[in-house]
């Protein structure tokens, strides 16, 4: 078959994402972890060049079976040539889809092991995702959660299924599913995290991964789910494959249940028991007190919003723009959400939260009457949550960094990358304002969702506390920060309110 190019990527990495586990240290804990023995019948869902049966073949003399299925004709090419041996059978098939091949159909056949490094975020085409959608419901675009879900059923009782996958199954709302299955029907003996540097070739931006370990059946009351964490030497794996966990850079262990019972059943890893139980316990969150939206894009934003100054960060490729062109008391415009005028046809925009309380305008959008009618009726552009656009409010950057900020709106249209919150009760906007400065914001929101997104549904599980004297200590500290505007200061105050206030 010829590896043919789709959408910039070759056929093999888009559509089949053979990313080969060609890391010893990983092979090692994930065969170690797998605990073959005699009588198993083993399967490699996505065998790819079969580097996993390589390694059980080398460990293991006991007597067992292999059963290694691609859906990449070219891998089973090459996995046929590489294994001769009468216990291995390699299959072409799609593990997904194929219910009614000979592989998965006789008796009703199941697994007592299971390996693999499933694709990720592979690439599927309409028709398969409908098929997919079908067969799966619920979120069928990452292929990695799918993987799970097939294969937790494809494992026989007391079977065992070893993956290295991303991390974001954990924390990420769309993976409400997978999470419950896992944590319903397996017994998870270890989750291993790891940086996606530690795999050859791959270094995503927007995950770390993870090697999870669990056996098909129920958990009791009382079992604990070990987390580790290795992040500085790869060869630390294998002290860890060895359950020396003095090699792990942190070890912790939760309660099963408790992972279930919590909100969306989040895993809620980094954090501590206590902050744990201030996200699970909290009678008041962010999203009760306060709606928390997307904001707006424009479509083409080189082509409608342009820059005060030359000097406006990540201006390069923008126009900039006059001040007789700007129309600075468009808030008195009554017919505002429609457009302004032709003439000073560029409004303020916030095209960025990065900052800290306040943030001067270094943004104008255009946004004349016939621009905003093109805005509406584009496919691209999104006017969304547009009921609080040019309202008094706080963003906060949706991709997070370090450490999270937060500042004021200011009545300004905000961009999409930018999380708007509008306290139901105004008395709270400088409050709020302060906790989303605080480090202990940060932690907390680091626990709710360990990746970098940051989005509006993470947001509205913060854990409020209304405290009437923290309320008027933040009042405080803001009203000498708007006087002399001295954030270290201002950080400072605010950091130790909110340390007292929850106790972390
Ligand atoms: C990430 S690679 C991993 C390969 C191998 N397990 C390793 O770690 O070296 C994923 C493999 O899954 C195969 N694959 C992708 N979608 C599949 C599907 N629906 N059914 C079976 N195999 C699939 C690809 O062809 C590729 O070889």
């Amino acid at each position: 078959m010829v590896d043919n190019v789709i959408q910039g990527k070759t056929r093999s990495r888009r559509e089949f994402c053979s990313f080969y586990t060609e890391s010893d240290p990983i092979l090692t804990y994930m065969v170690k972890r797998l605990g073959v023995v005699d009588g198993d019948s083993i399967l490699e869902p996505c065998a790819g060049d079969g580097v996993f049966i390589e390694k059980i073949l080398d460990s293991h003399e006991e007597e067992y079976k292999i059963d290694a299925v691609d859906l990449n004709p070219q891998a089973v090419i090459g996995l046929k040539k590489k294994f001769d041996a009468s216990n291995i059978h390699v299959w072409q098939a799609d593990t997904l889809l194929d219910f009614k091949s000979d592989l998965f159909s006789q008796n009703d056949y199941r697994y007592t092991k299971i390996i693999g490094n499933p694709p990720y975020g592979a690439w599927q085409d309409t028709k398969k995702r409908d098929l997919l959608k079908e067969l799966y419901g619920g979120y069928v675009r990452e292929t990695y959660t799918l993987f799970i879900r097939r294969c937790i059923d494809l494992l026989s009782e007391n079977g065992r299924l070893v993956f290295i996958i991303p991390d974001t199954f954990l924390a990420l709302h769309m993976h409400k599913d997978t999470r419950k299955k896992i944590l319903e029907e397996t017994k998870i003996e270890e989750i291993l995290l790891i940086p996606s540097k530690f795999f050859p070739g791959v270094n995503f931006g927007y995950s770390n991964l993870c090697i999870i370990s669990f056996v098909k059946t129920k958990a009791s009351e009382n079992h604990k789910v070990k987390i580790v964490s290795v992040k500085n030497s790869i060869d630390n794996l294998y002290k860890v494959a060895e359950q020396d966990y003095s090699a792990a850079d942190n070890y912790q262990q939760l309660l099963q249940k408790e992972i279930l019972q919590s909100e969306g059943h989040s895993f809620l890893i980094g954090g501590n028991e206590k902050i744990r139980a201030i996200i699970k316990d909290s009678e008041i969150k962010l999203g009760d007190i306060a709606d928390c939206v997307t904001g707006f894009y424009s479509g083409d934003n080189k082509k409608y919003i342009v820059a005060k100054d030359i000097k406006v960060r990540g201006s390069k490729g923008y126009s900039v723009v006059g001040n007789s062109q700007i129309d600075f008391n468009f808030l008195e415009n009554p017919n505002l959400i429609n457009g302004v005028g032709d003439k000073q046809r560029y409004i303020s925009f916030l095209k960025n939260a990065i900052g800290t309380i306040k943030k001067p305008t270094e943004w104008y959008i255009r946004w004349d009457k016939n621009t905003v009618q093109g805005y509406k009726n584009s496919q691209v552009a999104r006017f969304q949550n547009s009921k609080y656009y040019f309202k008094d409010g706080i963003g906060v950057p949706m991709v997070k960094s370090n450490n999270i900020h937060a500042i004021l709106l200011e009545k300004r249209l905000f961009d999409q990358s930018v999380v708007g919150i509008f306290p139901k009760n105004k008395q709270y906007q400088n409050y709020l304002l302060g906790f989303l400065n605080s480090e202990t914001c940060a932690t907390i929101l680091k626990v709710i969702n360990h990746t970098a997104n940051n989005s509006a549904n993470y947001l509205k599980k913060l854990p409020i506390i209304l405290d009437k004297k923290s309320i008027k200590g933040v009042e405080k500290v803001l009203e000498a920060f708007f006087r002399n505007e001295d954030k270290e200061d201002a950080l400072r105050e605010i950091n130790k309110i909110f340390k007292i206030l929850y106790g972390f």
